[in-house]
């Protein structure tokens, strides 16, 4: 039987990846720009890592981890998000011994056990931003300014940013009570895993797709309305940062987000092209995780952008893919010679040119160098190399013309180059 793919597990094929490595180096470009530097971190981190970072009582945690136990006996889990292996790594390796502010930023994929469908997999890749270290909400809005602009550089459009306050340690259990208790009258609505997270958790109710939960939910007290005066404060500033910065916005007093370490500062960049998954990029503040995964009081705030759903929004007019520079066609035996010498001087020159190995007939190879739309084809051909001669034609406007063959690279690429 032959072996296909795991289910939501995706190849990216070469097709595709013009568009990937395009969002990959913009991003490089724009976050290195705002002093950001790239960090690397394992794909396994201990299991404690996520559920201390994220919270026991979560979706991802209860759910969707992929979690085994290696040959010692480790329980081990493959990231489902990167901001909790980032904190992880700033503090084992103390970077705040360097400088007390790091802004790090890191891409490749996570895992969570979700039910797969447009948008949404089980393997997908992230560009994760952090900046640990600063308390001040002008950093909220400076991390939300490069976001937008990156978003915005790609060819992103008709995306929405919105925000949220969730609060702090000292202000959010009020809160909990609060919805706790409204939930409690609707209790018979909610779904099972709602009803234990009624005790445990009653603000990942939010989360729950069940339709039922999202009635009992609906008119459920809003944490904005239960911030304390130093959250509201935070709040209004980052408000106004954004607003310095001409950035609009939206209040969304519903979005509390699906991971527990936030507060006070949340956002979401959603867009209406993209169906029920909608959101492109979700963050927010977490002045408490360094200190849930047991090391020192260190604020952060970062976001994390979902590849799969930015690169199915890139514009579709867009060329993405790089098709070669020149195909060399050769007949016959002495020519290939010529045209094996001839390619791989160009690859050393950084050109891209195709060859065809099969020494298949002119016209079968001018049908392939036209399937993959090289822009010259280079024919060589026995009577002509005997001259000293090959033929070019520019494949777009049909024009041919002869070289001499003992300046030919420098012909081609003066040619290629100036194109
Ligand atoms: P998140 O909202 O869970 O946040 O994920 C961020 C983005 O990753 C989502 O907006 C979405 O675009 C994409 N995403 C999430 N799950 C999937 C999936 N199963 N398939 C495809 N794309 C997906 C976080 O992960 C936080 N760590 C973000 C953050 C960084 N907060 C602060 N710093």
């Amino acid at each position: 039987m032959e072996i296909k793919a795991i289910r939501g597990f995706n190849d990216i094929l070469p097709n595709e990846i013009g568009k990937w490595q395009f969002a990959e180096r913009t991003a490089r470009e724009i976050f290195e720009g705002f002093g950001f530097s790239e960090i690397r971190i394992p794909i396994l981190e201990r299991t404690e890592l996520f559920s201390r970072g994220i919270g026991e009582a979560t979706d991802i945690v209860e759910k969707e981890m992929y979690t085994f136990t290696d040959r010692s006996g480790n329980t081990l889990t493959l990231r489902p998000e990167a901001t909790a292996s980032m904190a992880r790594a700033y503090l084992e390796h103390q970077l705040h011994t360097f400088d007390p502010v790091a802004k790090l930023y890191c891409i490749g994929p996570m895992f969570r056990y979700e039910r797969p469908q447009k948008g949404r997999y089980r393997q997908f890749y992230q560009i994760d931003a952090e900046v640990f270290g600063v308390e001040n909400p002008m950093v909220d809005a400076e991390v939300i300014l490069m976001l937008i602009h990156f978003l915005k550089k790609v060819g992103l459009e008709r995306l929405e940013l919105q925000i949220n306050s969730l609060g702090c340690r000292a202000c959010r259990p009020r809160y909990r009570e609060e919805l706790k208790h409204f939930l409690l009258t609707k209790s018979f609505q909610l779904c099972e895993d709602c009803q234990r997270r009624l005790h445990a958790n009653p603000l990942r109710i939010f989360d729950c797709k069940v339709e039922t939960c999202h009635e009992a939910i609906a008119n459920a007290p809003q944490v904005i309305d239960f911030i304390c005066s130093e959250c509201q404060i935070h709040f209004d500033q980052v408000k106004k940062y954004l607003e310095r910065a001409e950035l609009t916005y939206i209040l969304n007093p519903r979005m509390v987000r699906g991971l527990d370490y936030y507060t006070r500062t949340a956002f979401e960049v959603v867009s209406y092209q993209l169906g029920s998954q909608n959101a492109v990029t979700g963050g927010g503040r977490y002045d408490n995780l360094f200190q849930e995964i047991g090391g020192l009081d260190i604020p952060g705030i970062g976001f994390a952008i979902g590849m799969e759903r930015l690169v199915s929004l890139l514009p579709k007019d867009r060329e993405f893919i790089q098709y070669p520079h020149l195909f060399i066609a050769a007949l016959g035996e002495e020519t290939m010679k010529e045209a094996y010498r001839i390619i791989n001087q160009l690859h050393l020159e950084g050109i891209r040119a195709e060859l065809d190995y099969e020494e298949k007939s002119l016209k079968s190879q001018m049908r392939r160098a036209d399937k993959l739309k090289a822009q010259y084809v280079l024919i060589l051909g026995e009577d002509e190399l005997k001259r000293g001669k090959a033929v070019l034609r520019n494949m777009e406007n049909k024009v041919q013309e002869e070289i001499p063959i003992n300046n030919i690279l420098n012909t081609l690429k003066e040619k290629i180059l100036r194109d």
